[in-house]
């Protein structure tokens, strides 16, 4: 495995999943985490991650110092080369203007050449030679710098920079094999170590060729092994629950979403299924067809008690004459809760019961601000506060299957498993449902009428081909009605509109560019077929100052 040190650069996570990309198992851990045996327990090579802070700030994160001691293949990308600058007597300072985008970067052929023959360098010659035959003059665009010199063309590519300082004066031992546009240090090698710095951000797509810079590190220096395939994972999990879990019955909330879906899946194959109890509430706020696609997808995988609640009428009686956003969510989660616990105690499960939770990796990490720090992120109301889950996890009996795995993974995996492409590639689904997509008071009529708008919507994007596309779509019913035509009579109907946004992870959204025909086809459809709407219209705000969902 690689270890990759997370001082809180919101690329962080992207490292991990690039590497995995092409089958080496990656760990993030806090950086400032002391090494423990159990994160260098079969560690190839440590990668120093980017930073908000600067090293010189008070407070900056600042890794075990044993990190230096490991032996191991270092590679420092953004702060995590200007830190071990400054932890090995280099100097870093702040830069007149930031580099930011896409910046050229020149490797320096005779620097490379001139390399010491020591181990360090041998392997930054492995390291240079396996990303810099793609940047050979037959590969290099003719239009990308047409002006410049051979030489220069040959060995240069657009990198991806986001910095504000820069290396002053390199560590001893350190040497500068690349430089950019702006003439500041962008590649470095250590004569005698194999350690490694990168000014810029090989994780970032938008960065030339920073895949097999990625690859050279984990591959060719570290010598990992592509070994991270979804059946060894299975199998791995299978062990660790046989161990943990034994005999014990297992419970798994099903929400309908992908996560839950595929966890219930895993569980399925790796325990007995006579173990397995899944628990999937209709709540009457959830898509058309919700309930019957799931279970028909668990049935299918074997599930013998799969517990079905109908619960639509005590969540309509609970939202009845609320209006307010909070309310209707609180509301909600509150009911939820008392379900929850009541249909739980029904299944009268000995104590010894093991709750199992669809938590992904990244729910697991709470990147963003300062270091990363493990933390539960509170996601769902299905499984916040509940007073269900916070006794099973002081008991120790709370099992996360999924929780070394991204999002793209869980999705390979529920392939394997065999669940429907439909529900593999889904959107997400807000835990309250339909009840935050209707605008003030939810009633039965308004969620049949925005479950058809909603589903034919839907379906249209991926018959068009769209849906693969779009991060989450989806119909919204406002609290308005207006006025029209249908055939000579005047129709006063309710005005529906619809969202679709491109996003990386719901923190922030772009609004999906669609395509005029597209749009005005599917409104046509939508009037056309659901009686009860009048007119159609698209959200084009942004995620700020918007959010997703419109309660
Ligand atoms: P917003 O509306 O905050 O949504 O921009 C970001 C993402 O989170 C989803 N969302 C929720 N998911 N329970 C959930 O499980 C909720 O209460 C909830 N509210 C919003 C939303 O669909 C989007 O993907």
């Amino acid at each position: 495995k690689i270890v990759i040190l997370d001082f809180g650069s919101q690329t962080t996570q992207l490292i991990g999943r690039r590497i995995r990309e092409f089958g080496v198992y990656t760990e993030i851990v806090p950086g400032d985490a002391p090494l423990t045996c159990t994160i260098l327990d079969g560690a190839k090579g440590i990668i120093l991650s980017g930073s908000p802070s600067s090293v010189y700030e008070p407070g900056a994160p600042v890794p075990d110092p044993a990190v230096y001691n490991t032996g191991l293949p270092l590679l420092g990308i953004c702060y995590g080369l200007q830190r071990m600058t400054a932890d090995h007597g280099g100097r870093v300072e702040p830069l007149p203007e930031r580099e930011y985008g896409g910046v050229r970067v020149t490797l320096e052929a005779v620097a490379i050449q001139n390399l010491p023959p020591t181990s360090g360098a041998g392997k930054a010659r492995a390291f240079l030679s396996s990303f810099a035959a793609s940047l050979s003059p037959a590969a290099a665009s003719p239009t990308a710098s047409s002006g410049a010199a051979p030489t220069q063309r040959d060995s240069s590519f657009t990198a991806w920079m986001s910095h504000g300082d820069s290396l002053a004066l390199l560590a001893p031992g350190f040497i500068q094999i690349g430089t950019s546009a702006h003439g500041f240090p962008a590649v470095l090698i250590h004569e005698s170590k194999p350690w490694f710095g990168l000014q810029f951000h090989p994780e970032v797509t938008h960065c030339e060729h920073g895949r097999d810079i990625l690859k050279a590190f984990a591959l060719d220096i570290c010598g990992a092994a592509p070994e991270w395939t979804m059946e060894r994972y299975i199998e791995e999990v299978r062990a660790n629950l046989a161990q943990r879990v034994g005999r014990n019955p297992v419970l798994l909330l099903i929400s309908g979403g992908v996560d839950s879906t595929v966890a219930g899946a895993l569980l399925l194959k790796t325990l007995d299924p006579d173990q397995v109890h899944l628990m999937y509430m209709d709540t009457g706020l959830m898509r058309k067809k919700e309930t019957e696609i799931v279970s028909a997808n668990l049935n299918r995988l074997g599930a013998k008690h799969l517990h079905i609640i109908h619960c639509e009428k005590d969540f309509l009686s609970a939202l009845s004459g609320l209006t307010d956003p909070e309310e209707k969510r609180r509301a909600i989660g509150d009911l939820f809760i008392r379900i929850q616990e009541r249909e739980v105690g029904r299944l009268g499960l000995p104590e010894t019961y093991f709750l199992a939770q669809g938590t992904l990796y990244t729910d697991l990490i709470e990147s963003g601000k300062g270091v990363g720090k493990k933390a539960h992120v509170i996601k769902s109301h299905h499984n916040v506060r509940s007073p269900l889950v916070e006794a099973k996890r002081n008991a120790g009996r709370i099992i996360e299957p999924l929780d070394r795995l991204y999002k793209d993974e869980v999705r390979a995996l529920g392939r394997i498993l065999g669940i429907d492409e439909d529900i593999v590639m889904r959107h997400p689904f807000p835990g309250p449902g339909l009840a935050v997509r209707i605008l003030g008071e939810v009633t039965r009529e308004k969620c049949d009428i925005l479950r058809e708008a909603d589903d034919i919507y839907i379906r249209e994007l991926k018959r068009r081909g769209l849906y693969d596309q779009i991060w989450q779509a989806f119909a919204v019913l406002l609290p308005i009605r207006s006025v029209g035509v249908a055939g000579d009579v005047r129709k006063y109907g309710w005005v529906l509109a619809l969202r679709a946004i491109v996003s990386e992870d719901g923190m922030t959204a772009d609004v999906y560019p669609f395509p005029m025909k597209d749009l005005l086809e599917i409104s046509t459809l939508i009037t056309n077929t659901v009686k009860d709407i009048g007119r159609v219209t698209y959200d084009i705000s942004s995620k700020p100052p918007a959010t997703i969902e419109w309660e």
